[in-house]
Parts: structure tokens; C-alpha cells; sequence
């Protein structure tokens, strides 16, 4: 009997020890909660300020604008690390005079991946905005071809070209025609993107077909906000 009652003690002690310990295992564990959550807000906010906000919860690409981005050309493990998309080797080459345009090309590369070219006039237009206008209608109103600084290296070997410009004067600046002319653009998909003030794209990308009749030239989109991007690009089907 004695020897029961012993035994009864034991068990009462080591279940009370067992609960003890239970306890104490599940305090760290309901603090760490907090912490998470607040990193995940925090993670949150930061990327409200990267480009693919409204993106995010695809998983595709959230990180891709941001590391990807960069004025020179991507080197080609970029391209590697990159999920394949749609629409072949990819060239994103734009011309931007005030610097608009330039932030849109980089964000597009972020998320197709590809290698990114500035356009650069041999002559360069007159700094600013009101500065470039009067040199800019007198190439118009001359149906000019300003020479080009750049040159593209194995143009052969892309088969999508995004193409990004301000509009100027109501189309694209003379010096994309200048481009156009300049390469090969047949069998290739190009894809327009422009910048302005409030005009509309329709009339460069008119333009643009007849200057490369053997291309196909993708609907463009007028950027007035980044979110834009990724609806029209999945429209097109060159982003998943
Ligand atoms: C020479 C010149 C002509 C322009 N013509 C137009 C125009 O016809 N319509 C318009 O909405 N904006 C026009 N703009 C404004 C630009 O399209 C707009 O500021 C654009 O975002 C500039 O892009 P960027 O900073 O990449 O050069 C013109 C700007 C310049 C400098």
C-alpha cells in the first residue's frame, strides 16, 4: 500500500513537471510571434517603394525589377537567372532626353530580363526640357535623321525589342527613326513604350509600323504609372 501511494506521488510529480516544462516551451514561442509580425509589415512597407507592389503575391519577379535595373547593359547571367519568357533573346533600348523614359526601361528589364541600351544622339540636344523644343521641331519639320553615338552589338541576335521613347512633338523623336533604319528589323516583335506629357502614343507607334513594315509591332503603352507594366505586358503575353 505504502508502496502505491509512493508511486501515485512520483506520477502526480512527474506530470506536473511534464506541464511545467510545456508551459515554458510555448512562452518563446507565442513572443516570437510578435517580432515575425512586424518584420513581415516592415518587409511590406519596403516594398511598397519597389516598382512590383501590386505584384507581389505571384511570386514573380519581386525582386527582379530592383536587381536587375542598371543603365548598362545586363551581363548575360542576368538573362541566366532570369525565368525564361516569352518572346526569345531580349533588347530593351530606349532614348530618354530629361530622364523619364529611363527609369520605365529599367523597370521593363527587371522584369523580362534582357540587355538594356541607352540611345545617345551624337549631337547631344540642349539640356532641359524647354531647350530641346525648337531644335526637336526643326528636325521634324526636316523629317531628319540625327546621327547616333550608340551602336548596338549583334542586333541580330535579339528577337524582342522593347522600344522606349518621350514623346516629342506628338511622335517619337527623330533619332528613333534614326534607330529604326539603322538594324534589321525583320521577323523581330517590337514592343513600344513611351513617356510625355499628356499626348498619346498612337500616332508614334503608326509611325513606328511604317518604318519597320517587316517587324511586328506590339500595341505600346503610354506609362503614366509603373503598375501599368505588368497588366499590359501579360495582355501581350511576354510576361507570365
Ligand atoms: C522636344 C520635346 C517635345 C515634346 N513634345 C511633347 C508632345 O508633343 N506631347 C506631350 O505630351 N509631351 C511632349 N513632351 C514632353 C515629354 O514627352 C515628356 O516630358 C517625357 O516624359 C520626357 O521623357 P524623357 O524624360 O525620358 O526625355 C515633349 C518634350 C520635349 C523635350
Amino acid at each position: 500500500m505504502k508502496k502505491s501511494a509512493v508511486n501515485t506521488l512520483f506520477g502526480i510529480l512527474a506530470l506536473a513537471a511534464l506541464l511545467l516544462s510545456s508551459c515554458d516551451r510555448n512562452a518563446p514561442n507565442e513572443e516570437s510571434t510578435q517580432p515575425q509580425g512586424n518584420e513581415t509589415a516592415a518587409a511590406r512597407s519596403e516594398a511598397v517603394d519597389l516598382p512590383v507592389e501590386s505584384e507581389q503575391n505571384d511570386g514573380a519577379g519581386v525582386s527582379e525589377p530592383v536587381s536587375a535595373a542598371g543603365t548598362e547593359p545586363a551581363e548575360s547571367g542576368t538573362s541566366e537567372e532570369t525565368p525564361e519568357k516569352a518572346g526569345g533573346a531580349v533588347l530593351i533600348v530606349y532614348f530618354s532626353h530629361t530622364g523619364n523614359t529611363k527609369p520605365v526601361a529599367e523597370y521593363i528589364q527587371g522584369l523580362v530580363g534582357g540587355d538594356l541600351v541607352r540611345l545617345e544622339p551624337a549631337s547631344p540636344y540642349p539640356e532641359g526640357y524647354s531647350a530641346a523644343l525648337d531644335p526637336a521641331k526643326q528636325e521634324q519639320r526636316e523629317n531628319a535623321r540625327p546621327k547616333l553615338k550608340t551602336s548596338i552589338e549583334h542586333f541580330d541576335s535579339y528577337e524582342t525589342v522593347y522600344l522606349g521613347y518621350p514623346i516629342w512633338w506628338g511622335t517619337v523623336p527623330m533619332l528613333i527613326n534614326t534607330f529604326l533604319e539603322s538594324y534589321d528589323f525583320s521577323g523581330k516583335t517590337v514592343v513600344p513604350f513611351a513617356t510625355s506629357g499628356g499626348t498619346g502614343i498612337s500616332q508614334s507607334i503608326q509611325d513606328i509600323r511604317s518604318e519597320v513594315p517587316d517587324a511586328e509591332v506590339k500595341d505600346g503603352l503610354l506609362v503614366k504609372n509603373n503598375k501599368d507594366i505588368i497588366p499590359w505586358l501579360r495582355k501581350l503575353g511576354l510576361y507570365e
